[in-house]
């Protein structure tokens, strides 16, 4: 019965899409237990390129179930769009399943989510815009919709008069935008119930049950450990739990039940938004890295920021997921370059922190205390074991297994799902 967890090390874009992508012909299901179509997940199958938002990448695994878990918020309009292109290029999605508590983004959580920001000026947190913040602030709230109110239509209405009662007040007065009606949105939620009702379930017995008969469930998180709302760069962050934890909650499955949890990392650091990161690069390195790596994101376009490979985050990242491997991805990207820096601890007014500072003022003050490593130059995109890499790539692999604080148990040397050097098994060792 291994259940294994996906979680991003670092500020999301790690690669997660391809490692979920290279374990889906071995799971029986794929559930996604955090957050909604603010996430971007690329999976490159024989040169052909998806990006997945609100559905688990492993929708492309034929032999997996996909499942929205109960920690998800649900676009109704974007998961429709998102099955119907899935649709149109040939996938089949009609095994997928959605948990019946699992939250609903309202059309008015997009609308605040978009006058948050502006009204946060310079502080803002360059969100996605997708209503995601606002939707988790109605759930932890208990003014959230959910997946199986559209199937009643009395109790529905009741919640969405509820939650835009204030919400209008909000709306009007603050921030000058129009009364949104209850009706309108009642009527845009119905129209999806008989779509939606096929697809519903109860996700945890569904999960726990094959469990129980020694299938192989994979939980892809989404978005990363330093975006997760107790554990990353608060108040940068999103709000979900990303972590391992949040995996545990977000899909039902008991924490004791976890039997792998996989940092993904890449051999390098970027970043999307706004929020602190000691080890950007703000010269033409960064560009290059940006260049090479082709560091855009996937849900917004935006040019994702760069920097160097950080080992004070990834033991963090460690400590707070319970990590039993790391899958270290796109270290071809480093390929050319004649001396690698690797952050080792952080300087924070003069003194040397080993650790993650404890305080957000403090993190804000970090700059990077570099180890250098020799580069390679020779094309490492064809090989599929560490003896295949050139001796400084492997030395820089045997660094960052040194200072991050888990062994390594793959490396991504290109997007494809064949171009992944397999150490340890991510399922069965
Ligand atoms: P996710 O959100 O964690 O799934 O990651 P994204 O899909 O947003 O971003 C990762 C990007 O890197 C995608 O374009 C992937 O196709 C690509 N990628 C993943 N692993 C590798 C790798 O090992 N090498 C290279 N060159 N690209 C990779
Ligand atoms: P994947 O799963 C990278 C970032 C946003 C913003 C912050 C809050 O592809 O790794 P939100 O819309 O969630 O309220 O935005 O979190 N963010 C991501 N950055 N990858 C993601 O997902 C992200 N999901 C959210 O850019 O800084
Ligand atoms: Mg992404």
């Amino acid at each position: 019965m291994p259940a294994i967890v996906i979680v991003g090390a670092q500020w999301g874009d790690e690669g997660k899409g391809k490692a979920t992508d290279l374990l889906g012909g071995r799971v029986d299901y794929v559930v996604k237990p955090n957050g909604g179509n603010n996430a971007g997940h690329t999976v490159v199958i024989g040169g052909e390129k998806y990006e997945l938002k609100l559905l688990p990448a492993g929708i492309l695994s034929p032999n997996a179930i996909p499942i929205i878990g109960n920690g998800c918020v649900v676009n109704l309009e974007a998961l429709f769009e998102e099955i119907e292109g899935l649709e149109a290029r040939g996938a089949d999605t009609s095994k997928l399943r959605i948990s019946a508590n699992a939250h609903l983004v309202a059309p008015y959580h997009q609308i605040l989510d978009k006058v948050t920001e502006r009204f946060l000026g310079k502080r803002a947190i360059g969100t996605t815009g997708r209503g995601i913040g606002p939707a988790y602030m109605d759930k932890v709230a208990r003014l959230g919709i959910r997946v199986q109110d559209v199937f009643d239509e009395s109790i529905l209405r009741q919640k969405v008069e509820g939650s835009l009662r204030q919400k209008n007040e909000l709306l009007v007065k603050v921030y000058n935008r129009r009364n949104v009606l209850v009706e309108e949105v009642v009527e845009y939620f119905l129209a999806f119930a008989d779509r939606l009702r096929p697809l519903v379930v109860d996700s945890t017995y569904v999960l726990n049950t094959a469990l129980d008969e020694g299938k192989v469930v994979l939980m892809e998180g989404g978005q990363a450990t330093f975006l997760d709302v107790d554990h990353g760069t608060y108040p940068f962050v999103t709000s979900s739990n990303p972590t391992a934890g949040g995996a545990s909650v977000g899909s039902g499955i008991g924490p004791t039940r976890i039997t792998r949890c996989v940092g993904i990392i890449k051999a390098y650091t970027t970043r999307v938004g706004a929020g602190p990161f000691p080890t950007e690069l703000f010269d033409d390195m960064g560009i290059y890295l940006q260049k090479t790596g082709g560091e855009f994101g996937v849900n917004t376009g935006r040019p994702r920021r760069c920097g160097w490979y950080d080992s004070v985050l990834a033991r963090h990242a460690s400590r707070v997921n319970g990590f039993t491997d790391y899958f270290v991805t796109k270290l071809d990207v480093l390929t050319g370059l004649e001396s690698i820096p690797v952050c080792v601890a952080y300087d924070v007014d003069g003194q040397r922190h080993d650790e993650m500072p404890m305080t957000q003022t403090d993190f804000h003050h970090a700059t990077p205390i570099f180890e250098y490593f020799d580069g390679w130059t020779e094309d490492i995109s064809g090989a599929r074991s560490l003896a295949d890499l050139p001796v400084n790539a492997q030395k820089y692999i045997e660094a960052l297994e040194r200072v991050s604080g888990t062994r390594i148990s793959a490396i991504g040397v290109g997007p494809d799902r064949e171009q992944t050097i397999v150490i340890n098994d991510l399922i069965t060792s």
